[in-house]
């Protein structure tokens, strides 16, 4: 028989409100993508490299992969896939094209957002422009698993703000003093405007093993003497003819020459525990604006 007293009737409420959030929660974060930001101080570190194979080796995993080239207005993640994509970023800002209509599908079935080359719009986006894009990219993040964001070199304020909302970071450095300098600073950075950001560093065009763990041992003394923290080693690429070769041929070694020396190094960076809980309750673009204001 029905218990229509007003206990029952409580605990029901209260027991269906619970089990509301509970699956709320659940289809959200099972709708909501993971977002890596691939990121450095200095430039020509390989962020391009890293992010296009990242991209490639988790959509070959089955993934829904969507890969966004921030180096606005210098972009090249379409060069590195061999992809011409009619419509970029800026036009998206600028209204001429939805994110849609300049999405393209590369290798593995990824899909690619490029940057555009040489447009002033999105190499310095007012607020308002970048605000537009945010806005733009929010509905995406329902449509992918995973969004690989590769940023220009530096810290300029889009990849600052980006960083704010993200909760990882591939932090991809070279071996020499300049490089571990300017990754430092960048890591400096991350942490003040994101304390829970995790970072994790790729030694990228390492001559080999050894030199890429004493620079390592230096990056992360001094982080842990000035900062008290130090981020995680994901890994390092070797320096390696395979990857020259596979610009040439404008496709990702990790697919023109699996077995090379880089490619190996990248299906390590790749497999980062990390990149499997990217996620936030809050969504990242959501996130983005909130850090915008
Ligand atoms: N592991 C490697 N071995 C050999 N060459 C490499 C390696 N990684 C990158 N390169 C070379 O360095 C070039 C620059 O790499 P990439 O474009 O990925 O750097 P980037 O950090 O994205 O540069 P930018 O700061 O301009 O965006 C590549 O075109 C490639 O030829
Ligand atoms: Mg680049």
């Amino acid at each position: 028989m029905l218990d229509l007293s007003p206990l029952a009737i409580w605990r029901n409420s209260a027991f269906s409100r619970a089990v509301d959030a509970e699956r709320r929660m659940r289809q959200s974060s099972a709708a909501t993508a993971r977002v890596v930001c691939v990121a450095s101080g200095k430039g020509g570190t390989g962020k391009s490299v890293v992010a296009t194979n990242l991209a490639v080796l988790r959509a070959q995993k089955g993934e829904r992969v969507l890969l966004v080239d921030f180096d606005a207005g210098l972009a090249n993640d379409h060069l590195l896939l061999g992809l011409a994509p009619p419509f970029d970023l800026g036009h998206v800002v600028e209204g001429r094209a939805t994110v849609a209509d300049a999405m393209v599908e590369g290798p593995a079935g990824l899909r690619l957002l490029s940057g555009g080359v040489g447009r002033h719009v999105l190499a310095h986006p007012t607020r308002r422009e970048f605000e537009r894009l945010l806005k733009a990219m929010r509905p995406l993040e329902d449509e992918f698993d995973l969004i690989v964001v590769d940023h220009g070199a530096g810290i300029g304020y889009t990849t600052v703000t980006h960083l704010c909302a993200a909760t990882t970071l591939l932090l991809v450095t070279g071996h020499e003093v300049t490089a571990l300098s300017d990754a430092y600073a960048l890591y400096k950075r991350a942490c003040l405007v994101n304390p829970s950001l995790r970072v994790g560093v790729v030694f990228n065009r390492t001559p080999d093993r050894e030199v890429a763990d004493s620079a390592w041992e230096r990056l992360r003394g001094v982080c842990r003497k000035f900062l008290g923290r130090q981020p995680e080693l994901v890994g390092h690429v070797p320096a390696d003819l395979a990857v020259g070769r596979s610009v040439d041929l404008r496709a990702p070694v990790s697919l023109v020459e699996p077995d090379s020396l880089a490619a190996r190094g990248l299906a390590q960076v790749a497999r980062w525990p990390q990149i499997d809980v990217a996620r936030s309750v809050e969504p990242f673009y959501e996130r983005a604006l909130k850090a915008l204001h």
